[in-house]
C-alpha cells in the first residue's frame, strides 16, 4: 500500500438499499476456463437472460479490459496476477453498487481467484468453471490463437505454454465444451435461483 493519509468515507446509500431497489441481491459470477472454453459467450448468455428478468447486470470481459484498464499488462504469471487483482477490485465495487457482475477471464491461477474470493463477503464470489477440454478449445480456435501458440508465435499461451489450474470446488461446473449454450445458461440461472440470489418472478 503506497497510499497513506487516506480515510475511508462511509456511503449513505448502502448496498442493502440498492439491493432492495433492484429487487435482487448482487453477486460476482466469476467465469473461469481456457481461452475458447466459452466464458464470454456463457457470461453474455446469462446476462441476456438476467436482463430479461429485470436484473441489473454488467459483464467485465478479459479481452475488453485489456484494451483499457489492463492495457499495460501482458501474459506473464505476474501480469496475469495483477490483471485478476484489478478486475477483482472492480468487481467488488460493482457488487457494492448492487449489480450482478459477470466476469470472463481465464484467471488461470487458483491463488489469484481465491484472493478475489477473500476480498468480498462470504457468498458474494460465485465461481463458475467453464469446463472444456484443451482439444476442443484448440479445435474451435475461434481467434486463431492456438495455431499461433503451437507455431511459437505467441509465448506463454494458456494450456500450451502457460498453466491453467482448474477450480477444485467451484460453486458450479458447466460443461461448456460439450453442452449447448442454452443448457449451460439454464444451469447457471437455476443455480442462482436455488441460492436465492434471484427469484423466479423477478
Ligand atoms: S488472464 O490469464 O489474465 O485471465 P485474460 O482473460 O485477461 O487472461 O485474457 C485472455 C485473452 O487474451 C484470451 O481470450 C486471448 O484472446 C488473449 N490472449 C492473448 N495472448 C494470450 C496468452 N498468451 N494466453 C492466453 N490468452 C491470450
Amino acid at each position: 500500500m503506497k497510499s497513506t493519509n487516506v480515510v475511508w468515507h462511509q456511503t449513505t446509500i448502502s448496498r442493502a438499499d440498492r439491493e432492495v431497489q433492484n429487487g435482487h441481491k448482487s453477486v460476482i459470477l466469476w467465469f473461469t476456463g481456457l481461452s475458447g472454453a466459452g466464458k464470454s459467450t456463457l457470461a453474455h448468455g446469462v446476462e441476456d437472460r438476467l436482463h430479461q428478468m429485470g436484473c441489473r447486470t454488467f459483464v467485465i470481459d478479459g479481452d475488453n479490459v485489456r484494451h483499457g484498464l489492463c492495457g499495460d499488462l501482458g501474459f506473464s504469471d505476474k501480469d496475469r496476477t495483477e490483471n485478476i487483482r484489478r478486475v477483482g477490485e472492480v468487481a467488488k465495487l460493482f457488487a457494492e453498487a448492487g449489480i450482478i457482475t459477470l466476469t470472463a477471464f481465464i484467471s488461470p491461477f487458483r491463488a489469484d481467484r481465491d484472493r478475489v474470493r477473500a476480498l468480498v463477503p462470504e457468498g458474494d464470489f460465485f465461481e463458475i468453471y467453464c469446463k472444456a477440454d484443451l482439444a476442443i478449445c484448440e479445435d474451435r480456435d475461434v481467434k486463431g490463437l492456438y495455431q499461433k501458440a503451437r507455431l511459437g508465435e505467441i509465448k506463454e499461451f494458456t494450456g500450451i505454454s502457460s498453466p491453467y489450474e482448474a477450480p477444485e470446488t467451484p460453486e458450479l461446473c458447466v460443461e461448456t465444451g460439450t453442452k449447448p449454450l442454452e443448457d449451460c445458461v439454464d444451469e447457471v440461472i437455476g443455480a442462482l435461483i436455488q441460492r436465492g440470489i434471484i427469484q423466479i418472478s423477478s
